[in-house]
């Protein structure tokens, strides 16, 4: 696995450059990342290029011996253009326009815009299409931060209506689709249709669905036109997004289909502190990050571009933006280097070479302080690249288990949570986290994957179950889980004919006849675990191969199906977990708190997320905190 930075020439005085790139390769790094926000720099007034600077700063990395990634500069369009076509900005839900003064303000629906962007990136490319240190292009920067998805501009509204056309044909299969005669919400043309906010209640969810379907096709498109210019002037080349942590707003399947290698920016740090992790766990790793934050996006995101993916931004040091920003334990750095190479990284970069002294990021730590001076994190890119030196290229090789991932669930179940605590991501995370915990190899693939040859088949929750899974999940002799909700939506966010969970009744007869969710703490006890924030009352021939304490069925199995009717707690993980492995014949482990494992197709890897030593039994010794164990497999 290579070692790279983020760099921003434009931010520092050329007459460091060359010692910055010697550096860098003395510190074991041999990609470095620029460009990405460099567009006022770029083209300082309308239609007038200034490339000497960046041929410069090109040619004195190259000259370092380093290959360059180069980012497209349109997440950040200059204060003219903006000032050129002032309705480009999103408009947030609430209706106001996203101004100037930070970044990503545009609209992915303005056409003004996107021939903006065709037009930068086509110069860009034009110009160092066939440099020879240029490795690697990064579309736009982190499509989605900060909100940016979805927008209520009046190009959106234009675009969502032939959006819904295409989609639809007529107006009353529309109509049809979303049951619009509910509350006399019939449309008689596409043209009337606006975005589903600002409604007086919530809107159709139906609607909604459309919108989160449209505006993650439009941030699809949006990248794929900077995809077709790239890949034609400028062959060989991979081409990559940096995607983010924890974050569905649109479908990633989707964009990785169309790019070569997939990466994302890992702050797991921040990522613990911002998401829905208690508190006794954002003590306990406060400066490690929970054991799978890091390892779940790993293998999310190698499902997303055929296998192809690195780390794009590495979080070397405390982050500006969470709520509590704390330092990494020492050597924590290394071992998240590892843990990606563990996973079959391509590489890691870390986000940033130097830490700047001015504006929104100088409290961002890099690999070096403002003055120049080495950071903590700069020995531990040392170490790592020792250690990556000494066991070579990893690769990843098929994990015994398939964890089925869906945007479009995420989006399903974000618009009718129908109880508050009942979040997808969490749910598959949490599913994720189980295993993990039992010392299994995970691979999070799309619904659309091949799922043959795994060992086990674990699909969270699916409310929409695409054409042709039943099918293939009939097909599959391997233990199969199906979690609450699965098949309880129709593609167009209704509920299907016979009740949930409808197509999948082929592999599973029972019939979901009500739902309820409860507060945290509050639902019937089983055997060690607990039924909370969501229970469904199931009627089926078959008999329940769990119950509560009340005798409810809360698993019913059908063959190697079993179908979770749930929210499952940790305990009831850990039973599942154990039951399909047993009949997989997979072997489990049972690790300590804070350690992980990871095969690689070479390698085994252990790893210590404790704050403390641990002993680890199946290395017969203690590791210390932050510290790892790389055997030959
Ligand atoms: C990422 C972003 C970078 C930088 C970084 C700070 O989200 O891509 O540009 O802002 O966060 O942690």
């Amino acid at each position: 696995m290579k070692l790279g930075c983020c760099y921003y020439p434009e931010h520092w005085p050329e007459s460091i450059w060359a010692e910055d790139a010697r550096r860098m390769r003395k510190m074991g790094l041999s990609l470095v990342r620029i460009g990405e926000f460099a567009w006022s720099r770029i083209e300082p007034e309308p239609g007038h290029y200034d490339w000497d600077w960046l041929d410069r700063a090109i040619d004195t990395l190259a000259a370092a011996g380093l290959k360059v990634i180069l980012g497209t500069p349109t997440a950040t369009p200059p204060k003219w253009l903006l000032d050129s076509m002032p309705d480009m900005v999103a408009i947030d839900e609430n209706g106001r326009p996203r101004g100037f003064g930070s970044r990503r303000h545009y609209c992915f629906s303005h056409e003004g815009y996107r021939a903006e962007c065709r037009r930068i990136v086509t110069a860009l490319a034009t110009r160092y299409g066939n440099h020879p240190a240029i490795v690697i292009w990064q579309t736009d920067n982190e499509y989605g931060c900060h909100d940016t998805v979805l927008s209520f501009s009046v190009a959106a509204a234009a675009a969502f209506r032939n959006w819904l056309a295409a989609r639809y044909g007529a107006v009353e299969a529309l109509n049809a689709a979303w049951g619009n005669v509910f509350w006399s919400m019939e449309y008689r043309a596409f043209a009337e249709i606006d975005p589903p906010h600002l409604t007086v209640t919530e809107a159709n969810p139906a609607h909604w669905l459309d919108y989160r379907r449209f505006a993650s096709d439009q941030v699809v498109s949006f990248n794929r036109e900077q995809v077709d210019i790239l890949s034609a002037l400028s062959p060989g080349r991979d081409i990559t997004h940096n995607f983010m942590g924890f974050f569905t707003e649109f479908d990633h399947h989707a964009v990785g289909r169309d790019i070569d290698v997939a990466t994302w920016d890992s702050y797991p740090l921040g990522f613990l502190e911002q998401f829905w992790f208690s508190s006794e766990e954002k003590h306990a790793f406060l400066r490690q990050g929970h054991p799978d934050i890091a390892a779940f996006h790993h293998d999310l995101y190698r499902g997303c571009s055929n296998g192809r993916w690195g780390v794009m931004e590495q979080q070397p040091g405390p982050v500006n933006w969470a709520r509590f920003n704390p330092a990494p334990l020492q050597g924590m750095v290394a071992l998240w280097t590892l843990e990606a190479a563990a996973h079959g990284a391509e590489f890691t970069s870390y986000f940033r070479w130097r830490q700047a002294p001015f504006a929104q990021e100088q409290m961002h730590a890099g690999l070096l302080r403002p003055d120049s001076s080495e950071a903590e994190a700069a020995p531990e890119v040392r170490a790592a690249a020792a250690a990556l030196a000494d066991i070579g290229l990893q690769a990843a090789a098929k994990a015994p288990v398939a964890l089925v991932f869906s945007y479009e669930a995420a989006w399903t179940i974000g618009i009718q949570p129908q109880g508050q605590s009942f979040r997808y991501l969490e749910l598959v995370f949490e599913a994720y986290s189980a295993l993990r915990a039992r010392g299994l190899d995970v691979d999070i693939v799309a619904p659309h994957a091949d799922l043959s040859g795994y060992r086990m088949v674990w699909v969270p929750s699916l409310p929409i179950i695409p054409e042709g899974l039943t099918e293939k999940l009939a097909g599959l002799a391997c233990p199969v889980l199906l979690g609450p909700r699965s098949g309880s939506k129709t593609v167009s966010f209704g509920m299907p004919e016979g009740l949930a969970p409808g197509a999948l009744r082929d592999i599973i007869p029972l019939t979901v006849t009500r739902v309820e969710s409860l507060r945290d703490g509050s639902g019937e006890a089983g055997e060690g675990w607990a039924v909370t924030r969501w229970r469904e009352d199931v009627a089926s021939d078959l008999a329940p191969e769990m119950t509560d304490a009340s005798g409810r069925g809360v698993v019913f199995r059908s063959g190697p199906v079993r179908y979770c009717a749930i929210w499952p707690d940790r305990a009831f993980l850990r039973l599942i977990v154990e039951r399909m492995a047993g009949e997989a014949g997979v072997h489990l482990l049972d690790l300590p708190a804070g350690i992980r494992v990871r095969r690689s197709a070479s390698h085994a890897f252990t790893f210590n997320y404790a704050a403390e030593p641990v002993f680890v039994p199946h290395l017969d010794k203690a590791l210390a905190p932050a510290s790892w164990h790389i055997a030959p497999l």
